[in-house]
């Protein structure tokens, strides 16, 4: 019974950020601050409680992974499809809004022990979010980059997008475990 309520609500947190995605891109969403507890966090729309916010960001990242992978697929072959890189590059602008929200205290390695995020998401708060500013102003930039069709100039802000993924990941993902 209780696997299945937790699915089911992952299910529509999930459906909740996918909405937020969609309808509101532009409104950022709320860091929610846990030393207040989870009645706040899951109160706050588009937020996520500690409990669910490891399964919630595998799967959004899992879906930054594929479409990174496609645009690249795409722009590797002789003729782009374009309006895919667009609507990729759409995903990913509006995804990157949400990752603060991702990431609240009390949903890391100590409590997920699958997780990769390095105690420093939560150390080092400023620096989590200076790399998330970087990689949310690429993300964007690719977006209006990608919605121009420029292929030579997709290309090339498709490697500065990669980089800024790196960059977060270098400083605060672990190795595989
Ligand atoms: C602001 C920091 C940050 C940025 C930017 C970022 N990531 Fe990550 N990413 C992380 C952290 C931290 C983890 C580890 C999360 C965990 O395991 O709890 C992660 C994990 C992942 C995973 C593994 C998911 C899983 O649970 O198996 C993938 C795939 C991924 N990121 C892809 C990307 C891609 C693609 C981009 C850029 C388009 C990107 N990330 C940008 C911080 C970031």
């Amino acid at each position: 019974m209780k696997p299945v309520l937790l699915t089911a609500s992952i299910a529509a947190l999930i459906a909740v950020a996918a909405c937020n995605q969609t309808e509101q891109a532009s409104t950022n969403q709320p860091v929610p601050d846990n030393a207040t507890g989870n009645a706040v966090a899951s109160a706050a729309p588009g937020s996520v409680a500690p409990q669910q916010a490891y399964d919630i960001r595998h799967e959004r990242y899992e879906e930054m992974g594929d479409s990174l992978k496609a645009i690249n697929r795409e722009l590797k072959g002789g003729s782009p499809d374009v309006p895919r890189i667009q609507r990729e590059a759409a995903t990913l602008a509006g995804l990157a809004e949400q990752i603060p929200s991702w990431f609240p205290a009390g949903s890391g390695p100590d409590v997920h022990t699958k997780s990769r995020a390095k105690a420093e998401v939560w150390s080092d708060p400023q620096g989590f979010s200076q790399a998330h500013a970087r990689y949310l102003e690429q993300a964007q930039r690719f977006n209006r980059v990608a919605q121009g069709g420029d292929v030579n100039a997709i290309r090339t802000a498709a490697q500065d997008l990669g980089k800024s993924c790196s960059n977060c990941h270098d400083r605060y993902r672990g190795p595989e475990r």
